[in-house]
């Protein structure tokens, strides 16, 4: 800890367990009435370990609140024709409400033909250009999990965010531009600066950031002579590194160096357990939105 401050985790995890809750109580509520549960599928192409992890996580999270889940695990040899198949089978099956299209998927299949071909109504991801362009003007649509999950942490810790500077690191579609987008509209009201791989000065203009979100998917890029005392920061990576002191023999670190940086920050999203949790609920979310909206009440 630093000299004369405390710094506080948005303790991603517990808010999860807490909103997952709130959901599960709300399903119970409607199945024990009669009404069919939630439906959220996902579907899988390959093999890549991040993405089985992630995919199994979303299950064990759907399970959990009550909902029907189903996973379509495809070979990584599928053609873009097979999968856009099932995209369309999914798009047309009544009972489910979404589904997610698990990234990124193998370099034969376009992923933005893929993408475009995702009803925007079961789009949970929020990644079709009907929701992005929504989400943009301000209308109701599927936003994306993790910057609706930063959204959401920052909203029920009730951080100040209006007339602050907010710096994004990272102008991915997924998470960089849109939480830009979400943190400068009304409500959050953020001055949002976005940076990327060509941005000049970072270092200064993060070290302008009252709220700083890193979402640039290198293993501690963030030290702690980037960071102004007293910021509040968002860290959105997720890697894997070698340790032999963990039993499964590696641990999990962010885009952030946490060691140093924590020291500094007023506020800090931990890794694990920080932003990754509320990702997962942002989708169960999403997909209840879905099927309200499916099932007419
Ligand atoms: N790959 C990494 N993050 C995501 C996500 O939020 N959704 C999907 N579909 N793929 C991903």
């Amino acid at each position: 800890m630093g000299d004369n401050h405390e710094t506080k985790l948005l303790d991603g995890k517990a808010m999860a367990l807490q909103i997952k809750d709130e959901i599960a109580n709300e399903v119970r509520a409607m199945t024990s009435a009669g009404r069919r549960a939630p439906h959220l599928a996902a579907v899988i192409v390959g093999e890549d370990g991040a993405s089985m992890t992630y995919v199994a996580s979303k299950e064990k999270s759907s399970h959990e609140v009550g909902f029907t889940s189903s996973v379509y695990r495809m070979s990584e040899q599928t053609t873009e024709r097979q999968l856009l198949e099932t995209i369309d089978f999914l798009n047309n099956d009544p009972d489910i409400d979404g589904f997610i299209v698990q990234l990124p998927l193998p370099k034969h299949i376009d992923e933005q033909k893929v993408i475009n071909a995702i009803a925007p109504d079961k789009d949970v991801d929020g990644f079709t250009p009907v929701n992005v362009g929504r989400m943009v003007l301000g209308e109701e649509c599927f936003v994306p999990a993790t910057p609706m999950g930063i959204c959401t942490l920052l909203k029920r810790y009730g951080i100040e965010t209006a007339g602050k500077h907010c710096v994004v690191l990272g102008r991915s579609n997924i998470v960089g531009t849109p939480v830009a987008n979400l943190l400068s509209r009304k409500g959050f009201d953020c001055t949002v600066t976005m940076c990327h791989s060509r941005t000049q000065n970072l270092k200064e203009l993060c070290l302008q950031a009252d709220i700083l979100v890193v979402a640039i998917g290198k293993p501690e890029f963030v030290t702690a002579d980037m960071v102004k005392p007293g910021a509040v920061v968002v860290d959105v990576g997720i890697h894997r590194v070698p340790d032999a002191t963990k039993k499964t023999g590696y641990r999990i670190i962010g885009d952030v160096k946490h060691d140093e940086v924590d020291q500094k920050c007023s506020w800090v999203t931990p890794v694990p357990g920080g932003v990754g949790p509320l990702t997962i609920v942002s989708l169960l979310q999403n997909t209840l939105a879905a099927y309200h909206r499916h099932t007419g009440r």
